[in-house]
């Protein structure tokens, strides 16, 4: 007996990147940690460079089986001076003061996906948000008490480090691994399920929200703000727990080859996501392009990207003339 859950499906789903940097130079971001404790440091006790960061926000566009459209913001990135401009390049920021946007998934409360949120409140003060429960005192200030955090430098210097001055005032909905009724799922739109895996990462965060969405007549298209529990735990669970036609693809960041440093075991993701049969993957952010460029000469569905990317103020060091990165600008549809 099918035990999958039914979820619905949606007719089609189309992703843009608003911004997949999440930082602009690797080395400034790993040597800002090394400064400040290492990895396992809290993110609000770490001096970070303001000029290095980004963020990372995706938008997805939802066509429903009756043909009327939803439209969800994965994440809010890191800058608030570089989110505004990436909403403003967008047209999304009157889009959230319209009331088009019909509410924000944030994957977890990594400063690369959450910081910038007065960029999202600024706009739309009440939009619902879905995030992970595993929330931390820090967290909850930053989003609902416009809180400002700074950190003490070694010489008796102050770094401010983030801030909001637009409370969140709207519906929050704290998700955790039972889901809304057990099944592990919370089912956010027809066709669009969201289930939070409570794992631990670095700087001290726990817990990330993926989304999958149900595609009509093709399968689950899995969507991630990091993939930090594991591309491929994310997509066993698609497809052992969700009943569609199969795995269709994928969108977002896969937390492989990050700091593009190597290990044998991402030749063996290599094999094991490309035996998924899945016919469109959309990568970047911490995916890492050394594992993106060898899967897809390894023959991996990898959609390539455009230019989109260098018409924005600011480009990331570490593009490297790579091509099998969905970049700033780009988009996707499943
Ligand atoms: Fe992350
Ligand atoms: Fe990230």
């Amino acid at each position: 007996m099918d035990e999958r859950v039914d979820i619905g499906a949606v007719a089609s789903l189309k992703i843009d990147v608003l911004s997949e940097t999440g930082w602009f130079d690797d080395a400034r971001f790993k040597q800002d940690m090394a400064d400040y404790g290492g990895s396992e440091q809290s993110q609000y006790r770490v001096g970070w460079d303001a000029a290095n960061a980004g963020g990372y926000a995706a938008l997805l566009t939802l066509t429903l089986l009756d043909g009327d459209r939803r439209t969800i913001l994965l994440d809010t990135g890191w800058s608030t001076t570089w989110m505004d401009e990436v909403f403003r390049r967008s047209g999304l920021d009157g889009r959230l003061e319209r009331g088009e946007v019909d509410f924000m998934v944030l994957s977890h409360w990594h400063l690369d996906h959450f910081w910038g949120i007065e960029s999202t409140l600024k706009h739309a003060p009440g939009i619902r948000i879905y995030a992970p429960a595993t929330w931390r005192a820090e967290d909850r200030a930053l989003l609902r008490d416009k809180q400002a955090f700074s950190v003490e430098r070694a010489d008796g210097g102050s770094v401010p480090i983030c801030g909001n001055s637009v409370a969140h005032e709207g519906e929050l909905l704290l998700t955790d691994a039972d889901g809304e009724d057990g099944s592990g799922l919370y089912r956010v739109l027809p066709g669009v399920a969201l289930r939070m895996f409570d794992a631990s990462m670095l700087l001290q965060v726990r817990g990330e929200n993926v989304l999958y969405v149900n595609v009509a007549d093709k399968g689950i298209v899995t969507v991630t703000g990091c993939g930090h529990p594991g591309i491929m735990n994310l997509l066993g669970f698609a497809r052992e727990r969700i009943a569609a036609p199969g795995l269709y693809g994928c969108y977002g960041g896969l937390h492989l080859s990050i700091f593009d440093t190597w290990k044998p075991e991402l030749d063996e993701i290599i094999d094991a996501v490309k035996a998924l049969g899945m016919t469109k993957m959309g990568c970047n952010h911490c995916t890492g392009r050394m594992w993106a460029e060898k899967a897809l000469s390894h023959g991996v569905p990898l959609i390539r990207g455009t230019d989109a990317y260098l018409a924005y103020s600011k480009v990331p060091v570490q593009t490297g003339g790579a091509r099998a990165y969905l970049g700033n600008g780009d988009s996707v549809t499943f």
